[in-house]
């Protein structure tokens, strides 16, 4: 039996791309391991969206060298984001790399591993504008819940971003794969579906748009509850609003990326929407449901980002009460408009400013928490808790994680009714009925 380790860093795209590289290998006969130690192949999914994130995986892949000397047959590829971006420079810094296979080109990592692919190429970057996948579908992850790539790429040109250059222009699966591969995946029992898009909801073909694809998911039978990530401001809809709010399987949950909350700083980065423009998404989602859910992504100390834009983000964060967020410290990529200019502001000033938003976060992550005590939710159950095996943890609709002690026997991926009762530290609690 051929094993192989698969390691994925990044967003749920490479989670995704990670799981089509599994169902590929699998279908030529090779099992999954969990550690590099006992593979005969091991491919990293690697993420440049940050610096840190390439060191991250630089590292991980150092350390295969003494698994590589024990074994010289071994074969590593280095795959996806850092693979696309930095190249052949990655053979020379690290050795034991056998192949660098770019995001348009997964379909040949079994051969190139099997050592049947019909040259002896070894690196493969190449843009391909018809690459889309097309039947490619992923191996399941789990018995309840699955993610579901429905586009690639991004047309955006946010400033600071490399995430374009890397994974180029969007592509849009057609709406048969995608209702096919749901279909597969509902099926063999999967209720969840998180569909995903670094603009997903810009998702657009000949015959479907995004809000009509959510209703077309929503009619195939047994899936219950459909997520997707990241939404752009830009393409909320009436209509995608419409859909969100009276559609019942389209959860009352999103993560929309705000960036920074000075209008100023929104149009350098070049997002395409302003802050008014936000809160009115906000708005109009939390007038109709309050509890509705709302994650961010935002940056700190962009270039130029004065003491007067980043209380800009302050406020807009004070405001829009996010149920969490992702704060990022600015990160200049080479290649992006942003990194031409010099940085104005020192590590330690990015830090501080980072510093403050976290705490600002934080006590409103607890705030929406606790507004959650009292209601009575459906709980999509998760796993055993890892701090108390006696106890479970599922998420409510609006996603926020809830522990609770099961009545009888409770299984992941069934779904329970809990009355929310307790919250300790940040973790909401609740009394399952039964
Ligand atoms: N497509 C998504 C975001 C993908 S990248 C969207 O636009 O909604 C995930 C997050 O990483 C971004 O939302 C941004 O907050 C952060 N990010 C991207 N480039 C960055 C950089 N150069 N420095 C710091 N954070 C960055
Ligand atoms: Fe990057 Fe902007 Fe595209 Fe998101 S929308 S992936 S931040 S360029
Ligand atoms: Fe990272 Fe590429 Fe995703 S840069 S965030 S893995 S698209």
């Amino acid at each position: 039996m051929i094993r192989y380790h698969l390691a994925t860093y990044g967003c749920q795209m490479n989670e995704y791309d990670s799981a089509m590289i599994a169902r590929k290998l699998e279908a030529r006969g090779c099992i999954s391991v969990d550690t590099p130690e006992e593979a005969d192949f091991i491919i990293v999914n690697t993420c440049s969206v940050r610096e840190k994130a390439e060191e991250t995986a630089i590292a991980r892949i150092s350390k295969f060298k003494p698994i590589k000397k024990k074994n010289p047959d071994l074969k590593v590829v280095v795959c996806g984001c850092m693979a696309k971006n930095r190249g052949k420079e990655l053979f020379k810094k690290l050795k034991m790399v056998n192949f660098i296979v770019g995001p348009d080109h997964y379909e040949k990592i079994p051969d190139l591993l099997l050592g049947t692919y019909p040259t002896k190429e070894r690196i493969f970057l190449e843009e391909d504008l018809e690459q889309n996948y097309v039947g490619d579908f992923a191996k399941i992850q789990n018995h309840f819940s699955t993610f579901i790539t429905i586009q690639r790429g991004c047309n955006k040109r946010c400033s600071y971003c490399i995430v374009p250059y890397l994974r180029g222009p969007e592509k849009y699966r057609e709406t048969q794969d995608v209702l096919d591969e749901v279909k597969m995946v509902a099926d063999k029992g999967i209720t969840e579906i998180m569909l995903l898009g670094q603009t997903v909801n810009a998702y657009k073909t000949k015959d479907c748009d995004f809000p009509q694809l959510l209703t077309k998911i929503s009619e195939i039978g047994g899936i219950r509850r459909i997520r997707f990530t990241s939404p752009h401001p830009r393409h909320y809809t009436n209509e995608l609003i419409d859909v969100l709010l009276n559609n019942s399987k389209v959860c009352h949950y999103a993560h929309i990326p705000l960036q920074s909350g000075s209008d100023a700083m929104l149009k350098k980065m070049r997002r395409q929407h302003n802050l008014e423009q936000y809160m009115s998404i906000i708005e109009q989602l939390r007038s109709k449901d309050p509890y509705y859910g709302i994650s961010t992504d935002i940056i700190c100390g962009f270039v130029g980002e004065t003491e007067e834009d980043f209380e800009w983000t302050l406020k807009a964060t004070e405001q829009a009460q996010f149920d969490s967020a992702f704060m990022f410290i600015y990160s200049p990529r080479q290649g992006t408009e942003s990194a031409k200019e010099v940085e104005t502001l020192t590590e330690q000033e990015k830090l501080e400013r980072h510093g403050r938003l976290v705490e600002l976060q934080n006590s409103i992550t607890l705030k929406r928490n606790q507004m959650m005590l009292g209601r009575t939710e459906e709980i999509l159950v998760e796993r055993a808790s890892s701090k108390d095996i006696s106890e479970m943890v599922g998420k409510t609709d609006n996603f926020k994680k809830v522990v609770f002690k099961p009545q009888g026997i409770v299984r992941p991926g069934d779904y329970i009714t809990c009355k929310l009762n307790d919250i300790r530290g940040w973790t909401i609690r609740g009394e399952m009925e039964k």
